[in-house]
């Protein structure tokens, strides 16, 4: 089945003041960075606390470090797909838009969206536990293996949020003031499950948001959604983009 976007929420979109899209996973599946859960996801094959915890860090830098080289390179290769390029687009014609995102890959700042709330950190940047210091990742390759830091002997960390971590203040609390303002906010290729996060779809519809997800399956929010689009983001965002462009240009009384 050809899929097509409804008349009614064409209209939504086009007369939506604040926009909210809130990203996982899949919306970079099509780029091919492997997603988490799934018969086919990372955390099928390996377990999150051995690799993506503080405890695991210091029990063994070095076989962390191993894991996070190897993603740095899958994410080194990549390029944003349909679906990223489409929020981007969809930006620049609504007078609010924000994407909060879980994806550490930075592919929406790379197709083009500029109010961006990472939610788990960016596996681009790295810092020193002990004092703080920001490295880029030339200073981690060069290193190869555990990066110390020149300035304190620390030991060098991904900028990312590892289970049991909290989330970044700022960026949180931006997301949170984003989710509450939104008159729509589009879920779109994550499953959900986890925490704070999953909860920001939650708070824009007590707030009064129209709640539309994305996803070629369904996840326990499917059922809280005001509409569901069942397929692929990089389907159904770039017919999203066009709706709103065309209702954009068309003044009301012509819609
Ligand atoms: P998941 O792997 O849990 O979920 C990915 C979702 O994307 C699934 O619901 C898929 O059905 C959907 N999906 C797959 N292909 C898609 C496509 N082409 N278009 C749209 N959707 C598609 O990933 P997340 O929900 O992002 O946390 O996972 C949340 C967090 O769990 C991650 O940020 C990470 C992980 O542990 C941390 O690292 C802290």
């Amino acid at each position: 089945m050809t899929p097509v976007i409804s008349p009614g929420l064409s209209r939504r979109i086009g007369d939506a003041r604040a926009i909210v899209a809130f990203t996982g996973a899949g919306v970079s599946a099509e780029s091919g960075v492997p997603t988490f859960r799934g018969t086919d996801g990372i955390w099928s094959k390996l377990k999150p606390e051995e690799l993506a915890s503080m405890n695991a860090f210091m029990k063994n830098p070095s076989m962390v470090w191993e894991w996070y080289a190897h993603r740095k390179k899958i994410m080194s290769g990549i390029a944003p797909n349909p679906g990223h390029f489409a929020l981007a687009r969809m930006e620049k014609l609504a007078p609010s838009f924000a994407v909060i995102t879980q994806n550490i890959d930075g592919l929406h700042r790379r197709a083009g969206s500029r109010t961006v709330y990472e939610l788990h950190g960016n596996i681009e940047r790295n810092y020193c536990m002990k004092c703080g210091t920001p490295y880029g990742d030339d200073f981690v390759v060069a290193a190869n293996g555990v990066p110390l830091c020149p300035a304190c002997g620390g030991l060098v960390r991904p900028d990312v949020v590892w289970f049991g971590e909290t989330l970044p203040e700022d960026e949180w609390d931006a997301s949170v003031r984003a989710a509450e303002g939104a008159d729509l906010f589009m879920s779109i290729g994550t499953s959900a499950v986890v925490y704070p996060a999953a909860s920001l779809p939650l708070v824009a519809k007590r707030s009064g948001a129209y709640l539309l997800e994305i996803n070629p399956e369904p996840t326990p929010l499917t059922a809280q959604a005001d509409e569901y689009l069942q397929g692929a983001s990089g389907v159904f965002l770039p017919l999203l983009a066009g709706a709103m462009e065309a209702a954009r240009r068309l003044p009301h009384s012509h819609r």
